[in-house]
């Protein structure tokens, strides 16, 4: 049988209890949940962990089967996409998932201070031009961001195909002298591999194919301010 289309998913969508669809207009009135995803949504105390620019939410999937002792939030514009990992996540009946529908630049009002532990950016849009350097998901502003509601500590984990990306991401935590925990050009061949490296995204999948080095890195913003 095949696939649903386009439109089928969005009407899927709204049946789900675990997606939250948030224009600006309501995020700027406030969104209830923002603070409260512990007390509210996920009803317990665990860490959360978010992925950006999530797609079909593999990496939310593949973690929260992982580490059912965390709490997993992915977070794209496309809701067809995220369709997948929604379904999956009602099929499985995983509690300790969410998915939220909306722009990244707007997540600062999603979540409160202190309120997540780690972030994954999984094979980002790149934005090679230099021109378009301020809309790398790693760039300063986006870090930023990122800050306000990251516990000090907290790690962001990238895994990307594309090298301008990669390496415009070691010189911003270069600049910023944020601490770089781990870094591979060639994760299966010459960096780690392990259960949190192995998932595969459809990203992934194009570009290993097509023979393209995986790389991979993380980090951890630290806080200048108390
Ligand atoms: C190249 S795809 C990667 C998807 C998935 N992580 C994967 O590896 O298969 C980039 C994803 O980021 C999303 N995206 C890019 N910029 C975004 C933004 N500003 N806000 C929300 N989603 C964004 C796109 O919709 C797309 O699904």
């Amino acid at each position: 049988m095949p696939g649903k289309n386009k439109l089928q998913r969005f009407a899927e969508n709204l049946t789900f209890d675990n997606l939250f669809q948030l224009q600006y207009e309501e995020l700027v009135k406030g969104f209830d949940l923002k603070g409260n995803w512990s007390k509210n949504f996920f009803k317990n105390d665990n860490d959360i962990v978010l992925e950006l620019g999530c797609g079909k939410g593999e990496y939310t999937i593949g973690l929260a089967k992982k580490y059912p002792d965390k709490n997993f939030i992915g977070i794209d514009i496309k809701g067809s996409r995220m369709y997948l990992g929604l379904k999956e996540a009602r099929d499985d009946k995983m509690r300790n998932v969410a998915f939220i529908r909306t722009r990244i630049n707007l997540i600062e009002m999603c979540f409160g201070k202190d309120e997540i532990s780690e972030i994954w950016i999984t094979f980002p849009d790149p934005q090679p031009r230099d021109t378009l350097a301020k809309k790398r998901l790693t760039s300063p502003w986006f870090l930023a961001m990122y800050k306000k509601f990251l516990k000090p500590g907290g790690i962001i984990h990238l895994k990307t195909d594309n090298i301008i990306f990669f390496e415009s991401t070691l010189d911003v935590i270069k600049e910023n002298e944020y601490q770089l925990l781990y870094s591979s050009y060639d994760i299966y061949n010459e960096g780690i591999d392990d259960e949190l490296t192995r998932i595969q995204t459809y990203y992934e999948k194009k570009w290993l194919a097509r023979g393209t080095k995986i790389k991979y890195l993380k980090f951890k913003i630290n806080r200048h301010e108390s």
